[in-house]
């Protein structure tokens, strides 16, 4: 395993639509377990394969432990993720992403959604997540299609600037620090 750099906002990768895997490759094993590496290393809570440089539909997502949050404390690797279904009840939150490093913004989610895909096993797989645990998944497909948390504001000064490598804690709590200002 090893890690691997984090793509930052400004580069066009992050724009593009990624494109499916097709096989388990060993290759794809590889990038999977240098993913999870990448994102323990850097507090994140989920990272799309873009955000490692490379344009695959390839999504893993790991909120830690919290004993009110059922979705917590599980790790997930999805291929080729597409959201099946998404409750029309939405809400607000915090969002912050390892490529948009120094900041968090508000961004309204559906509240629960069913993503479909592939287990890294290659076979099919079906999951309904809620809550903190559906905003990530929102938030990382949306990776795999060059959309950023950015572009889904809830009104642009709905961004603040935080301690780089703080984003993904300040989603994970949904508080944000109070010394914080707008930016
Ligand atoms: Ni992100």
């Amino acid at each position: 395993m090893a890690l691997r750099t984090v793509v930052t906002v400004g580069d066009e990768r992050l724009r593009r639509q990624s494109q499916d895997v097709e096989k388990v490759t060993p290759e794809i094993q590889t990038l999977i377990a240098d993913m999870i590496e990448t994102m323990h290393a850097n507090d994140g809570i989920g990272l799309a394969a873009v955000q490692v440089g490379e344009l695959l539909n390839l999504i893993v997502v790991e909120l830690p432990e919290d004993e009110e949050d059922p979705g917590s404390g599980q790790r997930y690797v999805v291929l080729n993720p597409q959201i099946q279904r998404a409750s029309s009840d939405a809400e607000p939150g915090i969002e912050g992403c390892l490529s948009i490093p120094g900041y968090v913004g508000e961004v309204e989610r559906a509240t629960s959604v069913v993503v479909r895909g592939l287990g890294p096993d290659g076979k099919r797989l079906r999951l309904r997540a809620e809550g903190l645990l559906a905003r990530v998944f929102q938030h990382e497909i949306d990776h795999t299609e060059g959309v950023l948390f950015i572009d889904r504001l809830v009104s642009p000064e709905r961004i603040w600037a935080v301690p780089n490598g703080e984003e993904e804690k300040v989603e994970a709590s949904q508080a944000l620090p109070s010394k914080i200002g707008p930016h």
